[in-house]
């Protein structure tokens, strides 16, 4: 069997999880996943509704993906079976890989379309909503978003145990990646479509179940659309969600904290202010005991030069990458006078904080003076992260 018999099965990528650009301008508008696992009952229903939904929007301008993970119940020979009847039905089944997450990334890369999206498989998202969801699409979104909790949303007859886990997970979600989470008032959802261009370039690093976490945390959105939606219940099979997902969801979260964060760069520019704490005092004490200057000089001398050394410690290491994009005296004394001022910020910051945690809360003197230490080390860091050297993409 060749690949254009109209009955083959899609090949499965390999390798990274990346999306790739589309080579040339495809006609295709709109690539739609359905992953599947066990949907042997559902699956004919489906195709049929999402069919004749975008074959009066979107007539040969979509396609429908359904990717199978070998299920027993023979879901993708079902699906393969259908594609003579629904021409822009594709169908890929996996042996090697499994989980939701992948599933959907791996249909987006077998995807010609300039949209992509992803719905459950179950009819538990009404397929009606996908019209809304490409209205805001059309209308500029990168990422249209169904979600529960929003006006028109709900669920149908979740019990208070299922609603209290799925309400603890997005607050636990909140605390952990609040960048992330408090972009989107359902961040559980599997139903939603994105532009291509926001997800191309990057690795995508999902596990489990949350596909659409990962795509917000990594992808590049500014503009995000929500409609409400109500979960219906099944029809027939069974949900696969299992305590193993909450496990792999929290996982999820921490995995993305981590990357999120820019944890080589605060390191490095631990180390840069450490050497600068050494730079302090020997100037102090050339200037106190050879030049004989007198103390307040000889501090405000001494933190200067501090300051400057830090200040190309970090922009030549700590923030190399990003200053060597931004050449030039000119460029240059800018920054060194923002870290300057952050600098300066931070140091009333610390006798502020020094005063409060001494006379207000009670601190020992070196233990406020540690604490305060430690914030504007952190108030230093993110300041000068943000503002004078102006790193603005999450991936650092
Ligand atoms: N390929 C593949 N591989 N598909 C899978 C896998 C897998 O390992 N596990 C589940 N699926 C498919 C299912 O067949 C279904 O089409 C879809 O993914 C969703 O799975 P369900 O098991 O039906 O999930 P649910 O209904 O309990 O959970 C849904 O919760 C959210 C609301 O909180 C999620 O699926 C979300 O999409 C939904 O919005
Ligand atoms: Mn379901």
């Amino acid at each position: 069997m060749t690949f254009n018999q109209p009955h083959s099965l899609l090949p499965v990528p390999s390798g990274i999880l990346e999306i790739s650009e589309l080579a040339v301008t495809s006609k295709m508008r709109l690539s739609l996943v359905l992953p599947t696992y066990n949907e042997a009952k559902n699956i004919k229903a489906a195709i049929a509704i999402l069919s004749q939904l975008l074959d009066a929007t979107l007539p040969e301008a979509y396609e429908l993906i359904v990717v199978d993970d070998n299920s027993p119940d023979k879901t993708w020979k079902v699906a393969q079976e259908l594609i003579p009847q629904y021409p822009q039905l594709r169908v890929m089944r996996r042996t090697k890989e499994r989980g939701l997450s992948t599933a959907v990334i791996r249909g987006w890369q077998a995807a010609t379309g300039e949209i992509l999206g992803v719905i459950d498989a179950d009819l538990q998202h009404p397929p009606q909503v996908l019209l809304k969801l490409w209205q805001e699409i059309e209308s500029g979104a990168d990422l249209a978003l169904a979600s529960r909790h929003v006006e028109g949303g709900g669920v149908s007859e979740w019990s208070f145990i299922r609603r209290f886990l799925s309400r603890g997970a997005q607050m636990v979600g909140l605390i952990i990646l609040p960048g992330v989470l408090g972009r989107i008032s359902d961040p559980m959802s599997g139903y939603f479509l994105v532009r291509r261009r926001c997800v191309t370039q990057i690795t995508l690093n999902p596990l489990g179940y949350k596909i659409l976490i990962e795509v917000v945390a990594r992808g590049k959105i500014r503009w995000i659309a929500e409609t409400g939606y109500v979960f219906q219940e099944r029809h027939a099979g069974e949900s696969k969600v299992t305590w193993k997902q909450y496990v792999e969801y929290l996982q999820h979260l921490l995995r993305l904290r981590f990357s999120l964060w820019p944890l080589r760069r605060f390191f490095r520019f631990g180390v840069v202010g450490f050497s600068g704490v050494f730079v302090d005092l020997a100037v102090f004490f050339l200037l106190r005991e050879l030049i004989g200057l007198g103390l307040t000089r000889s501090a405000i001398l001494s933190a200067e030069v501090a300051i400057i050394n830090n200040f190309f410690g970090n922009d030549l290491w700590t923030f190399g990458d990003i200053s060597r994009q931004q050449r030039g005296w000119q460029k240059r004394s800018k920054r060194l006078l923002k870290f300057n001022l952050i600098c300066l910020s931070g140091l009333t910051l610390n006798v502020l904080l020094v005063n409060l945690l001494f006379n207000v809360f009670g601190f020992n003197e070196y233990l406020a003076k540690l604490v305060a230490i430690a914030a504007v080390t952190l108030w230093n860091f993110w300041f000068n992260l943000k503002l004078s050297w102006r790193v603005t993409d999450s991936g650092m």
